[in-house]
């Protein structure tokens, strides 16, 4: 490994970052993070932070998670790769496979595609769902619907059912035939609705405006989080997801978990889906899979569309998709260790008291400081703070302020995510008590010199 000096010297020099503009790496060089144990994070200079990010909503078991270690090392021993492809497999996506249906059995999700990551997983969502109403003899359903302010990735599918400008504009025109509608939420939102249940009923009523417009027989699939993560942490209303699935399975519109954040426990409950009590038709996954290990996902097939997929005799339903890393078996051998782990540990239980904590605390905050306009979350561990530099008015904070609170709170022990005006925080599902309230003061160190 190159010393301290070379990498200070050649820091982000010759790369370029995700989310960020080339010539802010240079002008801002990130902080360079060379070590992790626990919930905490150690970058070059030798501070050592908790890290209330999780990765990126991923690191759920924190980053000492051996078990999960040891499996990459066998497994890289054994071996190291081999192709999924036609006419072969491998030992440990047999078993993974396997345990993901006993997982996601309450949701009767029973096979498994395997990506490289969220995107793959919603990329072959989308393709598979127009693909069953091909395979049944709808070709025409080709549309997907889904809501403002979600996140779906930056594949081209994926930022086409994206609900954001901001990954969209500088890369169109996206994929035709996507269209989006209200997300619940009660913020700001065109409604002038603050009450949650109302909102969710006036966003299942656009809806299915949208629906009766574009033709029920257009469209493939609806898309949505169940709880909306890069986009805020918008929390709908219990009501919200089932309507939605109701509203599909009446109009024979199939339904898409994008549950790449909010699956194996991050809501405190199983899945998102399992949260709401909704069994979707297909789910993405990814992520938390393997703790963030390796690249790694799964989209998670219904049995309904598994029965249309293999009683074909056309040959339509031959799934022309698929990635090298597909069932790659090193990520495969991560997911078993990491989901086993991840039951062992049944985080569902501390994600959710910890999320509560998380929440209430937040709160408390909110009623300290003028500059937290909103605070959302309280459904396990996912927190977004919405920061506004005039309260009554609703401004948005401005990016140099959120991002010198970021820096007072990192100076204080804390890694924090801000994303445009809102700060998400997305912890390991594993965070001790003690640590949520660490992380609460040195929020509150940041809030009070903003
Ligand atoms: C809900 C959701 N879907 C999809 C993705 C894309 O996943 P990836 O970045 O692994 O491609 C993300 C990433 O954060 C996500 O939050």
């Amino acid at each position: 490994m190159k010393d301290d000096n070379f990498l200070k010297e050649n820091n982000a020099r010759h790369m370029w970052h995700p989310m960020t503009h080339p010539a802010d790496s240079l002008a801002n060089p990130p902080r360079v993070i060379t070590g992790a144990s626990g919930v905490r994070i150690r970058d070059m200079e030798g501070n050592e932070v908790i890290d209330a990010v999780g990765g990126l909503w991923n690191v759920n078991l924190g980053y000492s998670c051996d078990p999960i270690k040891q499996a990459i090392r066998d497994q890289l021993e054994a071996l190291p790769y081999y192709s999924t492809f036609r006419g072969t497999s491998n030992d440990a996506v047999i078993e993974l496979s396997y345990m993901l249906r006993e997982f996601f059995a309450p949701e009767g999700l029973s096979r498994a595609f395997f990506t490289s990551g969220g995107g793959d997983s919603i990329e072959i969502a989308l393709r598979l769902a127009r693909q069953y109403h091909k395979v049944k003899g709808e070709a025409g359903r080709v549309k997907y619907l889904s809501l403002k302010k979600g996140y779906h990735g930056t594949h081209f599918g994926g930022a086409s059912v994206n609900g954001n400008a901001n990954f969209r504009a500088q890369y169109e025109p996206m994929l035709p035939g996507c269209f989006h509608t209200p997300a619940p939420y009660t913020y700001r939102n065109q409604f002038n609705e603050s009450d949650p249940e109302k909102l969710a009923q006036f966003c299942l009523d656009a809806l299915e405006e949208e629906i009766n417009f574009q033709g029920a027989h257009t469209i493939a699939a609806f898309v949505m989080e169940p709880i909306l993560g890069a986009g805020g942490v918008i929390v709908p209303y219990a009501s919200f997801m089932p309507g939605v699935r109701e509203i599909c399975t009446r109009h024979g519109i199939l339904m898409i978990a994008d549950e790449v954040v909010t699956a194996f426990g991050r809501t405190g409950s199983w899945t998102g889906s399992r949260h709401w009590g909704v069994k979707p038709d297909l789910m993405a996954t990814a992520k938390a899979i393997t703790n963030g290990y390796f690249p790694f996902g799964a989209c998670m097939i219904s049995d309904e569309i598994a029965e249309v997929f293999e009683n074909d005799t056309s040959g339509k339903a031959n799934v022309a998709s698929g990635y090298t890393y597909s069932g790659h078996p090193t990520g495969a051998a991560a997911a078993v260790a990491c989901i086993r782990e991840t039951k062992r540990l049944n985080v569902v239980e501390n994600a959710a008291a910890r999320g509560t904590q998380l929440h209430q605390g937040l709160l408390a905050l909110k009623e300290k400081y003028d500059i937290i306009g909103d605070v959302r979350g309280g459904e396990g561990l996912m927190a977004g703070i919405e920061f506004v530099s005039d309260r009554a008015n609703k401004t948005p904070l401005d990016g140099a302020t959120a991002g010198r609170i970021q820096e007072t709170i990192y100076h204080a022990g804390v890694m924090a995510r801000i994303s445009g005006p809102n700060m998400i925080l997305s912890p390991a599902l594993v965070i001790s008590e003690d640590d949520i309230a660490a992380v609460l003061a040195a929020l509150e160190t940041g809030f009070k010199a903003a």
